[in-house]
């Protein structure tokens, strides 16, 4: 199948831009993002503690505006007792409602419990649904339905507890409502491995710790991971590092292997076993790279002090400054990715502490 971007038909998912391939997928399922939440894990003590109090402030009632097959409703039905209520586009099951772009007065007396669709605005090109989406991001500046999503859920009501994409942590997406976030680790859906947390929401005015957890784990504050994820470098000079390089000095392996044995590290490039020839410009997992100033005698040292920041960094946010990275490993320990900015920070890091030697 070849077709160019902009003939595409409806669900033709461009797999790749070059060669013009593309490949049909479910159109109605992706743009509505219709994956059921089939696993009670996000339903951990953390998040049942808070769902308790909020549900003694709302009389029991749970609202699920994006309600699907009725997962959710279900577990806090027979776990907490809750009377439910659900909404959705489609289906039939519920009363029909299109809530990304208002939900009923009624939601303000309930609390929400919910998984809405997830689809980015340059995915839903990408997958050749933009069209089905166009009016919501039209009408919003979010670049994501689930962020839309959150926003109709927080307008409506008081306490909202909702399983959206892990990448809310480093999105940006304003916290000030945050109570706590658990990253779930274990699968979640019954037809997708996204990578997803479960986020509880409280009252306007009132305090929100943001605290971050892994599971039932508390591992920092939304704040204390973008404190980690900032790096605190003396900065030699954005041009002192290059990525992407074949003939660098230095490997990057920038991804955990699924053997769980083999995680990102920096080398020195005579260790590393990668081929310089695959790397290209667009390279994001394995490279070379390259610090131009740095004399032959100090890339030993810097190379292990970047790997031991790493590891600090990785030990200080349990992996969470980190993005996911297709699943989970061989021990069920979810795959990370260094993004090449944080890299960056990491080496400068290094480089002045190496540079001071
Ligand atoms: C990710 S599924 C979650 C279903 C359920 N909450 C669960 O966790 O199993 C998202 C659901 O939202 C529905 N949906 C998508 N867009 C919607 C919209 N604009 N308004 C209401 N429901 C919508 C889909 O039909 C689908 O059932």
């Amino acid at each position: 199948m070849v077709s160019g971007s902009l003939t595409r038909n409806i669900g033709e998912m461009l797999v790749s831009a070059e060669h013009g391939r593309t490949t049909q997928i479910d159109a109605d399922k992706v743009s509505r993002g219709a994956y059921f939440t089939t696993d009670a894990a996000w339903l951990n003590e953390p998040v049942e503690g808070f769902l308790r109090a909020a549900l003694a402030a709302k009389g029991g009632r749970v609202l699920d505006p994006f309600a699907g097959d009725g997962h959710l409703l279900a577990l806090v039905e027979s776990r907490l007792g809750a009377t439910t209520a659900g909404l959705d586009i489609a289906g039939g099951r519920w009363p029909t409602n299109d809530s990304l772009l208002s939900l009923p007065a009624e939601a303000r007396d309930a609390v929400i419990v919910t998984n809405p669709p997830y689809l980015a605005n340059h995915s839903a090109s990408r997958k050749g649904v933009a069209s089905l989406a166009a009016e919501y991001f039209a009408a919003s500046a979010q670049d994501n339905l689930y962020k839309i999503a959150l926003d109709r859920c927080l307008e409506a009501s008081d306490f909202v507890v909702a399983v959206i994409p892990e990448t809310f942590l480093l999105s940006g997406y304003p916290a000030d409502r945050l109570v706590l976030a658990s990253v779930i680790e274990s699968p979640l859906f019954a037809d997708t491995d996204a990578p997803a947390l479960v986020a509880c929401f409280g009252p306007v005015g009132q305090p929100a710790a943001q605290n971050i957890l892994l599971g039932s784990e508390p591992i920092a504050t939304l704040p204390e991971l973008q404190r980690i994820r900032s790096v605190n470098a003396e900065r030699p000079g954005r041009d002192a590092i290059h990525f992407n390089v074949p003939t660098g000095r230095i490997g990057l392996r920038a991804v955990d292997a699924a053997d769980a044995e083999t995680p990102i590290r920096f080398y020195l490039a005579a260790d590393f076993d990668y081929p310089a020839s695959k790397v290209r410009h667009s390279s994001r997992l394995m490279t070379y790279l390259e610090v131009p100033n740095l004399e032959p005698a100090k890339l030993g040292r810097l190379v292990s002090a970047a790997n031991d920041i790493l590891g600090d960094i990785r030990a200080a946010s349990g992996d969470l400054v980190l993005a996911p990275f297709k699943g989970n490993d061989k021990t069920g320990r979810r795959r990370r990715r260094l993004d090449y900015a944080l890299a960056r920070k990491i080496l400068e890091l290094a480089l002045a502490s190496v540079s001071k030697l």
